[in-house]
C-alpha cells in the first residue's frame, strides 16, 4: 500500500515533514516496511483538514506530528489486511 503524505504549502506549514519522519519510524517500529511504501505528494485538496495523507484510497486527515502513532494504529494498520 502506498502512503502518500501531502507536502503542499498548507500541509507543509502544519508539519508534513515531521509527520513523514514520524511515519518512517512507525513503519520500522511496527515492522511493516514490506507493506507500506511512504511517499510525499502534492496537494490532496483537503488543505483545511491537513496535514493530509492518503493510504491507498483512504484519506487520513488532521495529522500532526504528535498524533501520528494513534492515527497509524487506528486508521492505517487496519487497511493493511
Ligand atoms: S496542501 Fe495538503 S491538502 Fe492541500
Amino acid at each position: 500500500m502506498i502512503l502518500s503524505v501531502c507536502v503542499g504549502s498548507s500541509c507543509h506549514l502544519k508539519g508534513s515533514y515531521d509527520v513523514i519522519e514520524s511515519f518512517k519510524k512507525l513503519i520500522e517500529k511496527y515492522n511493516v516496511a514490506d507493506k507500506i511504501e511512504l511517499r510525499a505528494c502534492f496537494c490532496l485538496n483537503r488543505c483545511s483538514d491537513g496535514v493530509s495523507a492518503k493510504a491507498g484510497d483512504t484519506y487520513i486527515l488532521n495529522l500532526c506530528p504528535t498524533n501520528t502513532e494513534e492515527k497509524f494504529i487506528n486508521e492505517i494498520m487496519p487497511l493493511l489486511g
